[in-house]
């Protein structure tokens, strides 16, 4: 009964430690099927607002008036600093309410911003 109790324990173990690190993997940016941490959290965390392509057009922008800065617009990226759009992210901005992500998924956001919005267009 002891050894199969002691048994049943090592698996459970195993179990969770599996889990446990899948879930730190995850966190250190090897996203669910190959797609990159940065964009996964972009879109879990911001699209709902910003729109998956950074438009300023998500589903809960007219909730707001419809003035979300336009990620796509050049004129945006002038302005820009990857300080200041992390420092958003964290803290809030406004009627932005601070997301629960860490510095280094602010980051990854904002690296995610960089090429996905400003590069797209050039600027
Ligand atoms: C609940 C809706 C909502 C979510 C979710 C949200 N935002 Fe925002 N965000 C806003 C609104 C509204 C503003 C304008 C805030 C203001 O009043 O200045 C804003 C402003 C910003 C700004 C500043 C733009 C400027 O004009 O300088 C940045 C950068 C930004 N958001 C990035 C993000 C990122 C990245 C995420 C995801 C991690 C995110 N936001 C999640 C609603 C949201």
């Amino acid at each position: 009964m002891n050894i199969i109790n002691g048994l049943r324990k090592t698996a459970w173990m195993a179990v969770a430690a599996a889990l446990l690190s899948s879930l730190i993997l995850t966190a250190q940016g090897v996203g669910q099927q190959g797609t990159p941490a940065g964009e996964q959290l972009y879109r879990g965390y911001c699209a709902v607002c910003h729109g998956e392509r950074g438009d300023g057009r998500g589903i809960a922008a007219p909730s707001f008036g419809g003035k979300i800065a336009d990620f796509t617009n050049p004129e945006y990226w002038k302005k820009a600093d990857d300080k200041k759009i992390a420092a958003v992210i964290l803290k809030g901005q406004g009627r932005m309410p601070a997301q629960s992500v860490s510095p280094e998924e602010a980051r990854a956001i904002v690296e995610y911003m960089k090429s996905a919005f400003k590069g797209a267009y050039g600027s």
